[in-house]
């Protein structure tokens, strides 16, 4: 067993692109790290550096005590699962799982008990006999698994392994992935740029953009703590909203006018966050969760000057909540982070990051999650109850969190 570390590891490609930048991350033996982004960030190049399929340009890789930065792929000790399985078509299950092990000339006797257990743990039993042509594309995806798992490696490094399967499969083989990565406790770096797979998988995760770290952490804190808008707006479904807001202070009161609306903030939050106070006059970007707010009329008692008046544009019923859009008569946030955020949501088919319709008009969309006893109808106006102490706060300049 080992750790995988990186330290300042940079990618220049041949062409002059510098792919990834000053990469630190310290992954723990046994941990399962997964690496997030929008697409081309950098995290595939990061991969293939630790796989040994990359040159680094600079910087020192380790895993275990070992400094690996020369060494071949096939004496690094990992075992890679891509995207695309590309199992031999003319080999049955049992033997495309072997094959790795077969061309290492390992004992016929070892093989098959290697092969017995990943099939054990991934279910392939009763499809050893298959050719992959006959199996569904959640088994293919198994028996590639099953091919890293008897090289019994020190690390696993997965690019987008589920990337292929329809949605339902992806749900399931996420929980099987972290099953067995749980059971065998191998180190782990799995890269995804899909943010559900990145809070629900890993023991921390890794944000990148342009080829630089954003923040790393335990998915929950990176949710409720977001070190920048980026991480805010790339972390989370639906992202937060955001608006641009201007803050008041009256003695020791804060208030926060969002376009027409003016928020008490909970006198908690200039205590948590005393360098609000320097924001006073000025504009800030403020930031709120979708649960962070609720239909006024399920708070009885929520205080009357934490509320948004609001008309429903959209409403979704999932069942387990409420989705309801409206407008907010507040500039949306534009910076280069939200533009390449809005960017990624749309290649990535999720629900853009809250922003303006038009860049001219002065309104951005908010998305609130209500319970569903709100019986709260479309077109309809209502009132909205923030949790002011749950809000988030970034200079619009440099787009860092103002959380001291
Ligand atoms: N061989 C290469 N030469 C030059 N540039 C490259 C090369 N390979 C990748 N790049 C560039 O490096 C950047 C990072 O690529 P990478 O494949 O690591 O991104 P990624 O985060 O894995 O993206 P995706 O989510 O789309 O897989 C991209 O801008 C890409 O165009
Ligand atoms: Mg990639």
């Amino acid at each position: 067993m080992a750790g995988v570390v990186l330290d300042k590891v940079n990618k220049q490609y041949d062409n002059g692109f510098h792919a990834v930048r000053d990469l630190d991350l310290d992954i723990a033996d046994g941990e399962f790290l997964v690496l997030v982004g929008p697409s081309g960030c950098g995290k595939s190049t990061a991969l293939r550096m630790v796989a040994g399929l990359e040159d680094i340009s600079s910087g020192v890789l380790r895993i275990g005590d070992r400094v690996v930065n020369t060494l071949s792929p096939k004496d690094r000790d990992i075992a890679m699962v891509f995207q695309s399985y590309a199992l031999y078509p003319h080999m049955t299950v049992a033997q495309n799982i072997a094959y790795g092990l077969r061309i290492r000339r390992m004992p016929k006797d070892e093989i098959a008990r290697r092969v017995q257990r990943a099939a054990t743990m991934l279910e392939l039993g009763p499809l050893l006999d298959r050719r992959p042509s006959r199996l569904s594309g959640g088994q293919r995806q198994r028996v590639a698994m099953g091919r890293a798992i008897v090289r019994d490696p020190q690390v696993f490094l997965m690019d987008e392994p589920l990337s292929n399967l329809d949605a339902k499969l992806r749900v399931q083989m996420r929980a099987e992935i972290a099953t067995v990565q749980q059971d065998l406790n191998v180190t782990t770096i799995y890269v995804t740029h899909d943010q559900v797979e990145a809070m629900t998988m890993g023991d921390r995760v890794a944000l990148m953009k342009n080829g630089v770290l954003q923040q790393v952490g335990n998915p929950q804190h990176v949710y409720d703590h977001p070190d920048n808008i980026f991480v805010a707006g790339f972390i989370g479904s639906p992202p937060m909203n955001m608006a641009l807001a201007t803050l008041a202070l009256d003695g020791d009161d804060l208030h926060l006018h969002l376009g027409s609306t003016v928020l008490r903030l909970h006198p908690g939050v200039l205590a948590a966050r005393p360098r609000l106070r320097e924001y006073a006059g000025r504009e800030l970007a403020a930031g709120l969760r979708s649960e962070d707010m609720e239909d006024a009329r399920l708070v009885p008692d929520a205080p009357r000057d934490a509320r948004i008046a609001a008309t429903t544009t959209l409403i979704e019923a999932l069942g387990s909540q409420l989705v309801v859009h409206f407008n907010l008569d507040a500039p949306p946030v534009v910076t280069e982070d939200t533009r390449l955020l809005a960017e990624d949501a749309k290649t990535a088919d999720l629900p853009a990051a809250a922003s303006a319709s038009s860049p001219a008009s002065a309104a951005t969309r908010f998305v609130a999650a209500f319970a569903p006893r709100s019986r709260v109808r479309l077109g309809e106006h209502i009132e909205v109850v923030v949790d002011t102490k749950r809000m988030h706060f970034f200079d619009p300049e440099t787009g860092a969190a103002i959380r001291d």
